[in-house]
């Protein structure tokens, strides 16, 4: 019960510390068209009419690719394409733009959480041409971003709404490919973040060549990546440089190149994937983050002398037990830091002892960066890494800091509860006391 409570109020502290920090700022949802479809699709209308309300700036980029293939194959019109794009003949624009509005007007049904949305020509588009002697007809790109319109939509409160469709200058109507209307809007908006929502979802680490220090969740998906993971990864795998989950990346990186901050992969049928990725530390997706401030973070070989200056004094002092580099390596993986700005300034560990408990250990923050939330952050990504790995208890052995683990719900416990291998390890002399936090 404490920890429901706990994680809740973490929660909403979470939450509040994001609204301050980012209110008014612009979110772009490239969506993929089969997601209409899904039963959770009304979750994620109202997730994000909750964001708008909150008073983010959210604005929605439908893909329509699936219900225009079925739209013309219902009409017999063949879809030839040239260069992974459609050919768009003068035939089937307009069951084009049929399909694109229809899917477009599904997410209209964010009035039914009281937000407004309107569905726009916010984008002036120029035809293909011909490329390599094919007249792509009517298929174009964006030509220009009408950044007014938008702006006095977005101020007004509403959600626009941008069909797959944009028209030039003389309303000759074209069909532009989702994603290059997901990133010249988010560029033009200066969006921080661009969510590309998905029913491949997250980026899995199985599948693919990575460089050595991803950050995996044990389920196989990766966390987060900086631009240069992500281009390590794109130029390992060139040779499935056309698998979707790649494709996304490539898209998530020329967002960010185009100046978004953040970039989410995320699975829209999973319940609440917006706000996990949002609002808790091991997100729901893979991110791609462009922002170095401050990022917790697995260990990696180079930052094991950081760790250690920061434990010296503290392992002096008896408040940690000693480690040597070779005993931090051995345990890399369990070790995690906050990296602000490329300087380790806090460090934790989380070591299973069997028995289904795991030991919170290693905690120290730079004395120069204490009371900003940092430790409080790491162990609370580390009680949600225990949680999913399925561990019922965690607990911490400590001789100053019983005070400050109550505030984050832990309660003293007997040594005796301890797994048998740890309470045979257990040093009397040090008269540590145990505190531990049971898991949901
Ligand atoms: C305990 C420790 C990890 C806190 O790190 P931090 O990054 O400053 O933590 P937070 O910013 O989340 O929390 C800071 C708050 O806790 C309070 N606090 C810090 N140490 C405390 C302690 N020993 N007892 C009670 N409260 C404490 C601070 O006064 C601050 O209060 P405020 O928010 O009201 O200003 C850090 O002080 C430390 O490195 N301590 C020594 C190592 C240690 O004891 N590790 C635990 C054994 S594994």
């Amino acid at each position: 019960m404490d920890t429901i409570k706990l994680s809740r109020v973490e929660l909403i502290r979470e939450a509040f510390h994001y609204q301050n920090r980012f209110e008014g700022s612009t979110m772009v949802f490239k969506i993929d068209c089969p997601i209409i479809d899904d039963p959770h699709f009304s979750s994620l209308m109202k997730d994000m009419a909750l964001l708008a309300k909150t008073g983010f700036r959210v604005v929605i980029v439908p893909s329509a690719k699936e219900w225009i293939d079925s739209v013309l194959k219902e009409y017999g019109i063949i879809s030839n394409y040239h260069e992974n794009l459609r050919i768009t003949t003068s035939e089937s624009i307009s069951f084009v733009e049929m399909a694109a509005f229809h899917v477009a007007t599904r997410f209209m049904t964010l009035s039914a959480s009281r937000v407004d949305a309107i569905i726009g020509n916010f984008v002036r588009a120029r035809g293909l041409g011909v490329i390599n002697g094919v007249d792509m007809q009517h298929t174009g790109v964006v030509d220009k971003v009408l950044l007014d319109s938008l702006e006095q939509v977005l101020k007004q409160g509403m959600v626009p709404i941008l069909p797959c469709i944009g028209w030039s200058p003389v309303g000759k109507p074209y069909n532009v490919a989702s994603d290059e209307i997901a990133l010249a809007i988010a560029s033009a908006l200066g969006a921080i973040k661009l969510f590309i929502v998905s029913i491949d979802g997250c980026l899995k680490a199985g599948m693919y060549d990575m460089p050595e220090a991803t950050e995996i969740d044990e389920n196989g998906r990766v966390i987060r990546l900086s631009p240069q993971e992500a281009y390590r990864i794109l130029a390992a795998n060139t040779d499935r440089a056309q698998d979707t989950s790649l494709k996304l990346l490539n898209l998530g990186l020329r967002a960010t190149k185009a100046g978004v901050e953040r970039v989410h992969i995320i699975d829209g049928r999973e319940e609440g994937a917006i706000l996990k990725e949002l609002f808790s530390n091991m997100g729901a997706g893979t991110m791609l983050y462009t922002d170095e401030h401050e990022a917790i973070r697995t260990l990696h070989n180079s930052d094991i002398p950081d760790v250690l200056r920061l434990m010296e004094p503290l392992m002096q002092k008896g408040v940690l037990i000693r480690r040597t580099p070779e005993a931090i390596q051995e345990k890399k993986d369990d070790y995690i830091v906050a990296d602000i700005d490329g300087s380790i300034r806090a460090c934790a560990a989380l070591h299973d002892w069997g028995e289904k408990q795991a030991e919170i250990a290693a905690l120290a923050t730079d004395p120069a960066f204490t009371a900003m939330g940092l430790g409080r952050r790491l162990v609370n990504y580390l009680i949600e890494k225990a949680a999913k790995k399925g561990f019922e208890r965690v607990f911490v052995l400590t001789i100053t800091t019983q005070d400050w683990f109550e505030t984050l719900g832990f309660k003293e416990t007997p040594v005796e509860t301890l797994p048998t291998r740890k309470r045979r390890s257990y040093n009397r002399q040090r008269k540590s006391k145990v505190f531990a936090l049971k898991l949901p």
